[in-house]
């Protein structure tokens, strides 16, 4: 995972309906991924895409990386997909903890799991946390450490390079970006991260750890939540469906 660049990453979620469309989609982002040089684009299309997407591209600045896999390494499994079958056909990242798959029921405990597996094999692990509602007492910062902690359990040090926190409020997936946060609660939401993770391992181990946000990140917010709410990058939906409007988050990542 390369240090000192953006990491812009494209969720694709279960779209476009066909390999013709999803190539389509991979080829108009292309270019400008692959020319802007301070950020590291990752395409996150669903798992049956990754080997003919990777197909068409040989450079560095752009990697794939799955939605999910499951935690064991091969075997009965019907239906399941391990760490080291993505990679093999060409994925670097994987997305674990995301919102919409535990809504379908993954715990934490799951998400654990998944974490380890994913990690051991050598894949880059986006680690997404999320609350759905934000109450006065601010008890939601209790459940994003539980979040955490739980994920990262028996998570060794050493394999902590190749994690990447992405912050999600559940409240902002999927909106507009006046639904987004605001730079300044974002800019909140990196230092209670940072703080955890260095309550649960050490301050230098925290501080190389990225961050990045997602949740409705469009052109129109990203510079701010870049400069004023300092996150690495992002982990974009919808936005990264449009070639033009991901793009543009490409292009003003790179300035930065
Ligand atoms: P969104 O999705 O950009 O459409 O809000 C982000 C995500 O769910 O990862």
């Amino acid at each position: 995972m390369p240090k000192n660049k953006k990491l812009i990453v494209a969720n694709w979620k279960m779209n476009p309906q066909s390999l013709v469309e999803a190539k389509k989609l991979f080829l108009g982002v292309k270019k400008t991924a692959s020319g802007t040089s301070n950020v590291q684009t990752v395409i996150c299309p669903p798992n049956v895409f990754i080997s003919e997407l990777n197909k068409l591209y040989s450079g560095h600045r752009v990697s794939f990386g799955a939605q999910d896999v499951f935690w064991k390494e091969k075997g009965s499994y019907t239906g399941e997909i391990s760490p080291e079958e993505i990679k093999s056909v060409g994925a670097e990242y994987v997305i674990l903890g995301h919102s919409e798959a535990r809504a379908f029921g993954e715990t934490n405990e799951i998400v654990n799991k998944k974490v380890i597996a994913s990690l051991k094999a050598g894949l880059n692990v986006i680690l997404c946390i999320g609350e759905s509602k934000r109450d006065a007492h601010a008890l939601y910062l209790k459940f994003l450490t539980e979040q955490l902690k739980t994920a990262l359990l028996s998570v060794g040090r050493k394999e902590l390079k190749n994690l990447i926190v992405a912050y999600e409020p559940i409240w902002a997936i999927g909106k507009t970006d006046e639904d987004a946060i605001s730079p300044h609660q974002m800019h909140e939401m990196y230092i209670f991260i940072k703080k955890t993770l260095t309550e649960l391992y050490d301050k230098k181990i925290a501080l190389n750890i990225p961050i990045i946000y997602g949740g409705s990140a469009e052109p129109d917010n990203v510079n701010e939540l870049l400069v004023e709410g300092e996150v690495d990058g992002f982990l974009v939906g919808h936005a990264s469906l449009e070639a033009r409007e991901f793009n543009e988050i490409l292009k003003i990542a790179n300035k930065k």
